[in-house]
């Protein structure tokens, strides 16, 4: 059941929400991914297989170290700060061709990955008065701020409720990545 439509940071009763309905081809994915199991790579591809969505990958200009704990502590200050880690142009994207979009990050230090804030905040503009939606993986400590924080980036769109996965167990959870999506869209 639908928890609530953000608009802002504004929370709604909207827990009988109906699924916003949306036409095949106006729906895209946009992830990042850190991790060599690719834990949100996987949710975003189940996520864009369910709603018959285009799907894109954030990168960050300067990746991130691929040691863990080198990664950690490079993020922790930039995460902390609410910093903007430079992305690199997504190739083939024009978001203003879609009316729902997907965003999925890591939980990273209890907030969005920073390229994951850079995309949303380069974006805001052309995100006005479209429909966008969290998903997170993470490492155990579920939503923290992550949809608090992805919402204020995007105060004039319609915010869907997201949705946190552990990411140790996303590959066993196919069916609820697909509800995510079916509890939101329905494709026409
Ligand atoms: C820099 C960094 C910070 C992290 N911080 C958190 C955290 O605060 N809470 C949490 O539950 N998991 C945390 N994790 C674990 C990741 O969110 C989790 O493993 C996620 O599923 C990885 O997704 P990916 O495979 O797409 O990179 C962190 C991982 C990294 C690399």
């Amino acid at each position: 059941m639908m928890a609530g439509i953000l608009t802002g940071c504004v929370e709604s009763n909207a827990a009988t929400a109906e699924p916003v309905a949306v036409e095949k081809g106006k729906v895209a994915v946009v992830y990042y991914s850190w991790s060599p199991d690719g834990n949100t790579r996987f949710a975003a591809q189940t996520i864009a297989a369910k709603a018959d969505a285009k799907i894109f990958e954030i990168k960050a200009e300067k990746p991130y170290s691929t040691d863990y704990r080198t990664c950690c502590d490079e993020a922790k200050p930039e995460c902390r700060g609410k910093q903007l880690r430079p992305i690199q142009a997504i190739e083939g994207l024009d978001l203003a061709q879609y009316d729902v979009i997907f965003v999925g990050t890591p939980n990273w230090w209890g907030t969005m990955a920073p390229p994951v804030r850079t995309f949303m905040t380069q974006n805001a503009a052309v995100l006005k008065g479209r429909t966008v939606c969290l998903f997170q993986t993470n490492g155990g400590g579920g939503m923290q701020r992550c949809e608090k924080e992805f919402a204020e980036l995007v105060p004039e769109s319609t915010v869907l409720p997201a949705q946190a996965f552990s990411g140790r167990s996303v590959r066993n959870s196919v069916k609820e990545l697909e509800k995510y999506v079916t509890d939101r869209i329905t494709v026409k």
